[in-house]
């Protein structure tokens, strides 16, 4: 069995297999990128993309900060890319589908297949009226047709804007104003563990009082159904259209999607990425991390709802001419060996998940593992939050069977593509470190005052790199107050960050955001739909560490009234949760508390709220103008400890 790492002096490295077929095997590329990135990445651009015509030298880069663009007015279109220059090799897949229910085929999409039905698509769109540079919403769950309805967008210059198909209405319908859409991608639903989710319903929701002119619905489950009015069925209209869409040529700079992401406010910000730039990321670092051949199969288990699954489930193997998988359901149904049957059976060769899914592996057993050979795999990838010792242990043993590198990808919904990490064919593949930053990028660790120290806040340095945002939808104002305010001509990226031997290691968001089971939210988003429930006066939410989602937000609700049978509150608030922003967000407690710990001006103290719930002496009492609620939640809270440690030992 080949082995792709190598144990020198307690470290991981590339062995001389991954170093015979690594991309990037010379660690002088940091140096020589270094030297100067704008011309690193020019001719990465050149190299890896096809463009219709090149930019003009002196606007390879133009920086006005807060604002840059790359290749500025070279013209170019995505979907090329992605598509037409691997027609070539028409019969090779481009998408392997696996459904949920074990009696459905699989589905494969090949180049030529697929460049069919996006081409249909595209017409599609364009007969509903949809005109470049306008928004679409995209509401799916992982199915093929989500990846042909997001290329059809990019063929003809439209921005999508993919919204989780596990968010409620609501979220669905502000991101839907926000965004002006007129049209919008939907399906009737999808399986998750056996039952089927009704999405349309959700759908139609959600669509009330905006602009909503047509809904196109995919047909997961009822296949021959017509719709009717507003509604149309996704292959009622494809079918009809012509198998060719010229497509629109591009500036660049272009917006190519949108995707909505939590800041530290209430309101989540539509971050908007361009065309070439992105392109140029994604393309490279799919390359370079996977060390991605034309003849592998990278699973990238992200939902389509998070940028993971936008660059590494399907744009960055696409653009390399790969093959991607993707599949239908949840890690442990039937049963918790789906994912290395599903890696076995098609002989998967990158694998790239979250810590919070090994994690809960592990619970699992190594039963469910260990009668799997996983012998294809070559590169195993994490990303979404920091991954602890245990669990890369575990990842590089089971499911690397200890012949894997494993690399640890740092990067946000803001910067499109991965930064730091290391590089297969370099290493060294350390647990909880996440490495460099990716040749032509570079990041420092700033104190508050902005001056360079090796434990502090991560900041991006000019010249920031291509697949960066290129604003928030509509708003500069929130551009600017989230990225740039405390550094001014450097990219604030809101993690804290420690430098160890010229190692990056990433400790964690440093503002009001959490991680979630991998997910980004913000507590100001669940306080604010918290409160508008009925009862509710007012509330503050905070993380506590959870074994394994990482981190688990916790509510303290005042309510208006009495709180006479808070069990039954809490559920009622818990599915008030679900139904505005989704079961993703649940608080795992919600306490009703009398009073809120505040400073005298007014401001909630969820600093001490924290410590509470931690079990430690809370500071800064001084300061409070309620001090005595604190006794009242230390008191709520400390018999929740007891109660779980007596289960615990009763276990
Ligand atoms: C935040 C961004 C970008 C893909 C998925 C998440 C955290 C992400 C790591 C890592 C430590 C990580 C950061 C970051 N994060 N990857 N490898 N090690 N932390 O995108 O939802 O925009 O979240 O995820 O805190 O800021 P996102």
């Amino acid at each position: 069995m080949t082995s792709y790492i190598t144990k020198k002096s307690g470290k991981y490295w590339p062995s001389k297999a991954m170093k015979d077929i690594a991309w990037v095997k010379d660690s002088k590329i940091y140096k020589e990128a270094d030297k100067n990135p704008i011309k690193f990445w020019s001719e990465l651009a050149k190299q890896g993309l096809v463009w219709e015509k090149l930019w003009k030298p002196e606007n390879t880069y133009v920086q006005k900060i807060p604002y840059f663009w790359w290749f500025k007015q070279g013209k170019i279109n995505f979907c090329v890319n992605a598509l037409d220059r691997h027609l070539d090799k028409p019969s090779k897949p481009a998408l392997i589908w696996v459904p949920e229910p074990t009696n459905e085929k699989t589905v494969i999409l090949t180049y030529a297949g697929l460049y069919e039905k996006v081409n249909r698509f595209a017409n599609t769109l364009k007969q509903l009226g949809v005109k470049k540079q306008e928004i679409v919403s995209i509401y799916l769950p992982l199915i093929p047709e989500a990846l042909i309805a997001m290329l059809a967008c990019t063929r003809i210059g439209a921005i999508h804007s993919v919204v989780f198909s596990a968010f409620a209405p609501d979220a669905l319908k502000t991101r839907i104003i926000d965004g002006n859409a007129k049209i919008l991608i939907t399906a009737d639903g999808y399986y998750r563990r056996g039952k089927k989710e009704n999405l349309l319903k959700k759908a139609k929701k959600a669509i009330k009082g905006t602009k909503i002119k047509k809904v196109i619905v995919v047909p997961r489950f009822n296949k021959k159904k017509h719709y009717f009015g507003k509604y149309l069925n996704f292959y009622d209209i494809l079918n009809k259209t012509p198998s060719y869409c010229k497509p629109e040529i591009m500036n660049s700079e272009d917006p190519l999607f949108i995707l909505y992401t939590s800041g530290t406010t209430g309101k989540p910000k539509g971050i908007v990425h361009d065309t070439g730039g992105y392109a140029t990321q994604a393309y490279w670092t799919t390359k370079w991390n996977f060390n991605l051949h034309e003849d592998d199969i990278i699973w990238c288990t992200a939902d389509i709802g998070w940028v993971t699954g936008h660059t590494y489930a399907f744009y960055g193997p696409l653009l390399n001419g790969a093959t991607t998988l993707i599949y239908e359901g949840t890690p442990d149904f039937p049963n918790p060996s789906r994912w290395w049957k599903i890696i076995d059976k098609f002989k998967v060769t990158s694998f790239y998940t979250a810590p919070t899914a090994i994690r809960m592996f592990m619970r699992f057993g190594d039963k469910w593992v260990n009668k799997h050979k996983l012998n294809s795999l070559r590169i195993l990838a994490t990303v979404g939050e920091p991954i602890d010792q245990n669990a890369w242990n575990w990842y590089l043993k089971k499911i690397g069977k200890s012949r894997c590198p494993i690399i640890d990808t740092w990067w946000q919904t803001e910067t499109g593509g991965t930064l730091i990490n290391v590089l297969p064919g370099i290493g060294p593949f350390i647990p909880t470190i996440a490495g460099k930053s990716f040749p032509g990028t570079r990041h420092i660790i700033l104190n508050k005052a902005g001056k360079k120290v090796s434990k502090g806040f991560l900041a991006q340095v000019s010249p920031f790199a291509p697949g960066m945002l290129h604003g928030v939808w509509k708003n500069h104002k929130k551009y600017v107050e989230t990225y740039w305010k405390t550094f001014k001509t450097k990219y604030d990226t809101s993690d804290g960050a420690i430098m160890k031997n010229n190692l990056f290691r990433i400790t964690g968001r440093t503002d009001d955001v959490m991680k979630v089971a991998g997910h980004r939210l913000a507590t100001a988003e669940l306080e604010n739909v918290i409160n508008t429930h009925k009862f509710v006066n007012e509330s503050a939410v905070v993380p506590i560490p959870d074994k394994i989602k990482g981190q688990t937000p916790i509510a303290f609700v005042v309510l208006k009234g009495k709180n006479k049978n808070p069990e039954k509150i809490e559920k009622k608030l818990k599915s008030h949760v679900d139904k505005h922003l989704g079961p993703t967000s649940r608080p795992s407690r919600i306490y009703l508390v009398n009073a809120l710990p505040k400073t005298r001006s007014g401001k909630i103290m969820r600093r001490i709220l924290k410590s509470l719930l931690n079990n430690e002496e809370a500071q800064g009492l001084m300061t409070l103008v309620n001090p005595d609620c604190v006794e009242e939640i230390k008191n709520l809270v400390s018999q929740d400890i007891i109660n779980k440690n007596a289960k615990k030992t009763n276990n």
